[in-house]
């Protein structure tokens, strides 16, 4: 068992350990009085874990009610998030009450964002069931929806009481989207960590795989710890999300999200060397560490269609953006860049060799 413990607007502990699900409800009431507990969840993870989930709960003392919705990303939207809110009133849940996230970030995010509002806020626990999840949306407290003019518009910063996280649950996921996560753990190695990065260049992210869950939570924990509302160095996780971003809009989110920021970092991390702006040539060695986890390094789009997406991200702010450009492996730093100066950067990042 490995625990990380978050210092920020609230403080709470994060449990790795495999097999864990079954012993959620003695660990919740450890943190939380009983109280009736409402899962959150949607229809592929209800028909896995719900009832391993509900059982530990009942057997802890707590009363159960679940809240399921369509699976995918499509339900992440308004009409979903007033339904969890109408089922916690119906359920006359009250402030000592609990939400249950269980799956992935679609639910991470939707379910945070409900108990984050219901009664002005009540008691939040993640269990995520996705890597993507387990080593990003369960962790920092980031809750949204989906608006009709762009993904996660709507949110709050709403730090959960206690995240569990069973990466036995993670046997279940088809390989493209445990792939998805590996793609967010690489991530991590380029900003804050040589041996993580090393670790995955091996190609066998299954292997030891609670230790790479800690190492990604722990850099991701310290970066919230200093900068909770994400106005500087938290916006380091966002090293690959702009293109990544762009490349999502422009395959009309055919290109799903771990897929998206592979390519954003080999773009962002080609164009930084070319361009003079690393201290050493990150891309050789980010690629590699993509193509050896079956990710992907570029995409089909031109850098119009990139640049247009791009200058559309809701992380712009006015006339310039902040890009996190790897000055080496374990080490990314923020580069303000006019937004005029974008598409010849997008230019480098995809062009030839010269
Ligand atoms: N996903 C980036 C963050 O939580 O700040």
């Amino acid at each position: 068992m490995k625990t990380v413990i978050v210092n920020a607007s609230r403080s709470y502990d994060i449990l790795i350990e495999n097999n864990s699900l079954r012993k959620a409800g003695k660990e919740i009431s450890k943190r939380v009085p009983a109280c009736t507990a409402a899962i959150v969840t949607d229809s592929i993870v209800d028909a896995l874990y719900a009832e391993t989930l509900s059982a530990s709960l009942q057997q802890a003392g707590f009363h159960v009610v679940k809240f399921v919705f369509q699976s995918g990303e499509s339900s992440k939207n308004l009409a979903v998030f007033g339904q969890i809110l109408e089922f916690l009133a119906q359920q006359q849940l009250t402030k000592s009450d609990l939400v249950v996230a269980l799956g992935g970030g679609v639910t991470g995010d939707m379910a945070g964002f409900a108990a984050s509002v219901y009664l002005r806020g009540i008691r939040l626990v993640q269990i995520p069931t996705t890597l993507l999840a387990a080593i990003d949306a369960s962790v920092g407290g980031k809750t949204a929806v989906n608006l009709a003019a762009g993904k996660n518009l709507a949110g709050t910063f709403y730090q959960p009481g206690f995240v569990l996280c069973d990466p036995a649950t993670f046997a279940t996921l088809p390989e493209a989207v445990f792939a998805e996560g590996v793609a967010e753990a690489i991530k991590y190695g380029v900003i804050a960590s040589p041996r993580l990065f090393d670790k995955l260049a091996g190609g066998n992210a299954h292997n030891d795989l609670e230790d790479s869950i800690e190492q990604c939570i722990s850099i991701k924990r310290d970066l919230v710890m200093r900068d909770e509302f994400d106005n500087g160095d938290r916006q380091l996780l966002n090293f690959g999300h702009t293109i990544g971003h762009a490349v999502e809009h422009c395959s009309g989110y055919s290109i799903t999200h771990g897929y998206a920021v592979a390519i954003g970092m080999a773009l962002i991390s080609t164009a930084a060397w070319r361009l003079g702006l690393s201290e050493t040539d990150c891309s050789g060695p980010i690629k590699a560490c993509l193509a050896a986890n079956h990710l992907p390094v570029s995409s089909p789009f031109t850098v119009e269609q990139l640049a247009g997406a791009a200058l559309h991200d809701k992380k712009r702010r006015q006339d310039s953006m902040n890009l996190v450009i790897p000055q080496k492996i374990g080490q990314c730093v923020l580069y303000q860049i006019p937004v005029s100066a974008l598409p010849d950067f997008i230019r480098e990042g995809v062009g030839k060799e010269p």
